[in-house]
């Protein structure tokens, strides 16, 4: 709905914009308005105003309705639960791997795009931390549902 009052406000400063060109600047237009319409609308004035409604509302209209907030950097389609999810990583995971969904390219961690782990593993790295080979990850960084939704995430995109 915010989108919708967004894009007729700009719609409605581009008609303002080329009625005031069209009628020769500000002057123009108030003559035109005290005088009204002497003449009908020129084809070439239809033109202009259809490529206003066109780029204005129909294209804006198509990109909100097919879903894009949806896809990632990756162009993945999530669930809610993926998509909160992909916000946990960000905020506390993609500072140290790389997982291409996500955007993160980090190499602190594994890159789990090539380890691609089960949610499984994940929760156990979660739960437990790792500081057997070259790095050291913190221990519960994520609790509960919130560790759950990270992990059913990297499953679901990782490698892919
Ligand atoms: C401070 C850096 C850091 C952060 C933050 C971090 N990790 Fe790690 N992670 C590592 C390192 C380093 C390793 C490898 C540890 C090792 O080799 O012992 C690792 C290993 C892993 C592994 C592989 C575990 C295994 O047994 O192979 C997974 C899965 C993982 N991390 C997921 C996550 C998730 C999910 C988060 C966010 C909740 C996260 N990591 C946050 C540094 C980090």
């Amino acid at each position: 709905m915010a989108a919708i009052a967004f894009v007729s406000f700009f719609v409605a400063l581009g008609l303002g914009v080329v009625l005031v060109a069209m009628r020769g600047g500000p002057r123009g237009v108030k003559d035109t308005l005290e005088r009204g319409r002497r003449q009908p609308m020129h084809a070439g004035e239809w033109g202009v105003a259809a490529a206003i409604a066109l780029f204005g509302l129909i294209v804006p209209a198509i990109v909100l309705s097919s879903d894009q907030a949806a896809a990632g950097p990756g162009g993945t389609k999530l669930s809610a639960d993926h998509q909160e999810g992909r916000i946990l990583f960000n905020d506390r995971c993609a500072n140290c791997h790389t997982l291409e969904d996500a955007g993160a390219v980090a190499r602190v961690g594994p890159d789990l795009d090539v380890l691609a782990p089960t949610a499984g593993l994940t929760l156990n790295a979660i739960e437990e931390g790792r500081a057997r080979g070259q790095g050291q990850m913190p221990a519960k960084l994520y609790e509960g549902e919130d560790a759950k939704h990270v992990a059913e995430y990297i499953a679901e995109v990782a490698g892919r």
